[in-house]
């Protein structure tokens, strides 16, 4: 039978990690991977997490299956995080998944439940899995235009005039925060005009939220999906806590959803419940207890605020280091863009050689659209890694 499988595409990102692993120079550095990384180039658990562990291992009492929704309070300090001190009740349902990706896949399930032939904008450039989850699913996509990389500018006008060609068939794919790979995001007024076109034009809203606080803060980072939550009847929103409480591996994330009404919420959390017990019947019970326990515990809470903002501290000054170093390096400022961008990425707009240079030359690795992890870098490689991107310039 399985000599009928064709040869699977291997994924780049993959691919460069084993090349990376495999590169024997001292000096190499890593910006391809996505995870935060501190100074000694690190991802550490988190102090904050460590305590909640100790907690759950001595007061657990039972590792019975979670429920089909997981973790009931889980899901509301996720919801109140995201939405605030009020998220719509009655309206909103959570349930409880394996990661933001598990998230993504669960909603658009639901999208094409509800709208089989829905077409689903995502953000031109974005994030590779995006497709690729939409296309699992069986749901058409197509681009819209979000960035220019030649001028390194958001292109909201092409994006407004082509939000606003769009309708109820539609789903819009936004990033909530921290776009992956461009680093650049919508300002609050832009957002607000996000809104309103939706309201509009009928689409359907899909925030996908994965670096909330990586950005300018826990509540900034929310402000588009809060408004959007305020202004339209119906709005889809995939969280992940795999970076802002470095638990990746612990796969935890939550699928929320506001619709019109009471009875809509009821049918979508069933409608949902039952594609998950398809799927992975139940999700992982221990990161989402860790964050729960985090976030019901006031001094836990307080804690992991304070070591949140020291990576979103770390990441702001690593952009500001770099674009400082270019602008004395090259004389101009081509690169001030990295240091006005947040959340881990950017993209230096380098093309496929000068990214191959990098590699072979300077021992330097990143992505081949030349996406970087900005915590890929100290402050020390910062001269290394600028003097290098010169070379090739
Ligand atoms: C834009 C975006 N969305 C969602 C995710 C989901 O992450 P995870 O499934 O690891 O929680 C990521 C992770 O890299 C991401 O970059």
């Amino acid at each position: 039978m399985f000599e009928n499988i064709a040869e699977s595409r291997s994924d780049p990102l993959l691919q460069l990690i084993a090349d990376y692993a495999a590169d024997t120079r001292p000096d190499k550095i890593d910006l391809g991977v996505g995870v935060f990384k501190d100074e000694n180039g690190q991802t550490p658990v988190l102090a904050s997490v460590k305590a909640a562990e100790q907690r759950l291992v001595q007061d657990q009492e039972s590792k019975s299956y979670v429920g089909m929704l997981g973790d009931l309070s889980f899901g509301r300090a996720v919801s109140e995080l995201v939405l605030g001190s009020d998220p719509a009740s009655g309206r909103l349902t959570s349930l409880q998944t394996p990661g933001g990706c598990g998230a993504l896949r669960l909603l658009f399930e639901t999208v094409k439940l509800a709208r089989p032939d829905a077409i689903v904008w995502l953000p031109s450039p974005g994030w590779a899995n995006h497709p690729a989850i939409v296309d699992g699913v069986g749901l058409k996509f197509e681009t819209y235009p979000y960035y220019d990389p030649t001028t390194s500018n958001l292109r909201f006008d092409d994006m407004r005039e082509h939000l606003q060609g769009l309708s109820i068939n539609d789903v819009v794919l936004l990033h909530g925060c921290c776009h992956n790979p461009t680093g650049a995001n919508l300002t609050p007024e832009q957002w607000d005009e996000v809104a309103e076109l939706a309201v509009e034009r009928g689409f359907l809203p899909f925030v996908d939220l994965a670096y909330q606080g990586f950005g300018t803060g826990l509540d900034a980072d929310a402000y588009g999906a809060r408004r959007l939550a305020t202004r339209v009847p119906e709005l889809l929103i995939a969280y992940s806590c795999s970076k802002n409480f470095a638990i990746y591996r612990d796969r935890t994330g939550a699928a929320l959803t506001l619709s019109a009404g009471t009875d809509n919420a009821k049918r979508i959390l069933a409608q949902m419940t039952r594609i998950a017990r398809a799927d992975y019947s139940m999700p992982p019970d221990h990161g989402a207890a860790v964050v729960s326990t985090i976030l019901h515990d006031e001094s836990l809470r307080a804690q992991w605020m304070q070591e949140l903002e020291a990576m979103q501290q770390r990441l702001s000054g690593i952009r500001a280091g770099v674009s400082a170093a270019f602008r004395q390096r090259l004389g101009n400022d081509h690169f001030d863009f990295v240091a006005t961008q947040e959340g881990m990425f950017s993209l230096l707009g380098l093309a496929p050689e000068q990214v191959a240079r990098l590699r072979d030359e300077h021992a330097i690795y990143m992505a081949g659209d030349s996406r970087i992890n900005i915590a890929g870098l100290s402050e020390a490689q910062i001269p290394v890694f600028v003097e290098a991107a010169a070379n090739v310039l």
